[in-house]
């Protein structure tokens, strides 16, 4: 089938099997590999994208589905060679340890943070509870979020 997709503000057209998962699209067909595959099951958040506006695990979501969708993937984080604030601040915290994780929570903050710019630690909690780290970076994960969502919040 034919699908039509946005992703980071491109256009993209292919033709895809009814099998083909989001997450192969946008790893096979376009090549953005910063989306990280775990469990292939919904349960880590590893393949997590924001898809017209919401986080979504891409591997659970067939690439015909998302047919029309825009769709925002990790490395549409950062803009004109500059980082975003949650990818500074999960350097600047050490949220970044295994690394694997890290695309996922980053997503999802960033879902968050799109929907509501003025987060309480319950609820960047609540918004990364689909997303696993197996390292112990939890909290500093939960601080970098909040400490991104404070200055951004600040205009600092
Ligand atoms: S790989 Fe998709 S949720 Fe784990
Ligand atoms: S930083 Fe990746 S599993 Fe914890």
């Amino acid at each position: 089938m034919k699908i039509t997709l946005y992703v980071n503000e491109c256009e993209y057209t292919a033709d895809v099997t009814a099998e083909t998962r989001l997450i192969d699209f946008i790893r096979e067909d376009l090549g953005l590999t910063g989306t990280k595959e775990g469990c292939s099951e919904g349960e880590c958040g590893a393949c997590t994208v924001i898809m017209n506006g919401k986080a979504v695990p891409s591997c659970m979501v067939l690439a015909g589905q998302a047919n029309g969708s825009d769709i925002i993937t990790v490395e549409g984080l950062s803009k004109h060679g500059e980082l975003d604030i949650l990818q500074k601040k999960f350097v600047e915290y050490g949220a970044v340890q295994c690394g694997f994780c890290s695309p996922g929570f980053l997503m999802s903050a960033k879902a968050l943070l799109m929907e509501n710019k003025k987060p309480t630690l319950s609820e960047i909690k609540r918004a990364i509870e689909g997303n696993l780290c197996r390292c112990t970076g939890f909290e500093k994960i939960v601080q970098a979020i909040d400490a991104a969502a404070k200055e951004e919040a600040c205009g600092n």
